[in-house]
């Protein structure tokens, strides 16, 4: 990477216009103090005739010695692994390489985390800059944090700008809980079946509990999540005029002490599988949470960071939230978080203490205010809702050459594909679904496997042909399943 002495005739102006400047072929990395670099637009940019490339058995020796020699201490893998227990080494772009020399096509982004690629240049010197400024000063104001705040207020929706800085997804929703109780004294909460929205007390009581984790906390309550493929109800959009958001109302009136702080969920259910709700959903519940003064609370640590072809995921259906949540993508593989508040409610969470270890330490701030400017720099809502319907094109062809794949879904890179025994009867086909994870990855497809269903989450910033290879491979791999297990 080239650096240059900053131009600083350039800095009159506002920063934003600093920052979306391009010379040529180069994009201008930052405006962070005395130095600015460039870097390739083509960064990323491989040869798509040799990528993936499989040397080993995978996974291969060295992925086994390490892994099995981690796993005598790490307990509680996630399925990704146990499946696939490879050990990676680099990533570069939509690239991984693991430790023993194969380079796979990343369909998982981390975990929906590097969405704009593996090491992209411009992020990775705006966390070197900080590890090497200044790493931590608890929540003191930094250049670089006011910086970061001024750019999340430009960009959220509405005026969802009262904003707290966290280090993961969990804590930031255990914020956005706190936000809303305190704001409408209230105190219990709706979630839905089968959304995610991570591992501490409060968030695990918003999910699905299974035996390991018991009860869940007193005041949550769950409903259930529009999913048209699976109607709870046995309905069909339109003719249901989304009567799952008329149920909502039995489970206020039925089930809560009708003193409910929010509804919480996720714009685009992740972990179940990019469930999409139907386009009149948001609104409906919009005007249901008003009827009630119950705020509404997106959780958007998955779907946003243009991961779904807006900045945000509400954004598709033009409705504003009183809350949401931002993680993942947000410092592209850097821990950071936000939970951002309606001007409202900011004076109430003036109480509620943002103070954490790590939460907008400079490195963090950077890493996110960086982010931030490659999606508009590069386009990348623009660039996540191309790839999404190229490959969700592909995709439905898949669907219909295959008698396993019951559905495909999704919106811009946050896609699945759903595998079933029989396309009538819809019966959830999970051994199948680990089958084609393995045989795809064996193949050079590192990706996500989720029971009956496969996730796709490739980086925004990959390109088309190797998008529509790694999807050659999820056809071969369902067509040798079928042989094996039809
Ligand atoms: C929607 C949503 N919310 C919250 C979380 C929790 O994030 P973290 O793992 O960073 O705590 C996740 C993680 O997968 C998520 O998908």
């Amino acid at each position: 990477m080239k650096i240059v002495p900053r131009d600083k005739s350039s800095l009159k102006g506002n920063r934003k216009v600093l920052t979306r400047q391009t010379k040529g072929d180069k994009f201008r990395v930052s405006s962070f103090k005395g130095y600015y670099s460039m870097y390739d637009k083509d960064w990323a940019k491989v040869d798509i005739n040799k990528v993936p490339s499989i040397k080993t058995v995978v996974p291969g020796p060295k992925s086994k010695e390490y892994h099995d020699r981690a796993s005598k201490y790490m307990k509680g893998y996630s399925n990704q692994v146990k499946l696939f227990p490879v050990a990676f080494e680099s990533g570069k772009g939509s690239v991984l390489t693991d430790v023993d020399g194969n380079d796979y096509i990343d369909f998982s982004s981390g975990i929906y985390v590097t969405g704009l690629g593996h090491c992209h240049p411009k992020i990775s010197e705006a966390i070197a800059h900080y590890a090497g400024q200044l790493m931590n000063c608890h929540d003191f104001t930094t250049k670089i944090k006011m910086e970061l705040l001024e750019k999340l207020a430009e960009v959220t929706q509405g005026d969802l700008n009262g904003i707290q800085l966290y280090d993961s997804g969990t804590t930031a929703v255990e914020a956005g809980l706190r936000c809303a109780r305190a704001a409408t004294g209230n105190f219990e909460f709706i979630s839905f079946w089968r959304d995610f929205h991570g591992k501490t007390m409060g968030s695990v009581s918003l999910a699905m509990v299974d035996s390991s984790q018991g009860m869940r906390a007193p005041g949550f309550y769950q409903a259930p999540r529009p999913n048209c493929y699976r109607c709870p109800f046995k309905m069909t959009h339109p003719e249901c005029n989304c009567y799952c958001v008329d149920f909502i109302e039995n489970v206020i009136l039925n089930e809560t002490s009708q003193q409910l702080a929010a509804i919480v969920l996720e714009p685009v259910q992740g972990w179940n599988g990019s469930v999409v709700p139907p386009d009149d959903y948001m609104p409906k519940l919009r005007v249901l949470c008003d009827k009630y003064g119950i705020l509404l609370f997106a959780d958007e640590v998955l779907t946003g960071m243009a991961r779904t072809g807006k900045m945000f995921c509400m954004e598709h259906w033009d409705t504003i939230p009183d809350i949401t949540t931002i993680g993942k993508g947000f410092g592209n593989g850097f821990p950071v978080t936000a939970m951002c508040v309606s001007d409202k409610f900011k004076d109430v969470i003036e109480n509620i203490s943002a103070s954490s270890s790590y939460g907008g330490n400079p490195m963090a701030c950077a890493a996110a205010l960086a982010s931030l400017e490659v999606i508009e720099d590069e386009n990348l809502c623009e660039r996540s809702e191309h790839l999404g319907n190229i490959m969700l094109k592909r995709m439905e062809k898949i669907k219909n050459n295959h008698p396993i794949v019951g559905d495909v879904r999704g919106k811009g890179c946050l896609l699945a594909i759903e595998l079933v025994k029989d396309k009538t009867t819809k019966e959830p086909f999970e051994e199948a679904g680990k089958l084609v994870y393995r045989k795809a990855f064996e193949k050079g497809l590192a990706w996500v496997p989720s029971r009956s269903t496969l996730r796709l989450s490739p980086p925004l910033i990959m390109d088309d042909d190797m998008a529509l290879k790694g999807l050659d491979i999820i056809d071969e791999a369902i067509g040798e399943v079928e042989k094996e297990l039809l």
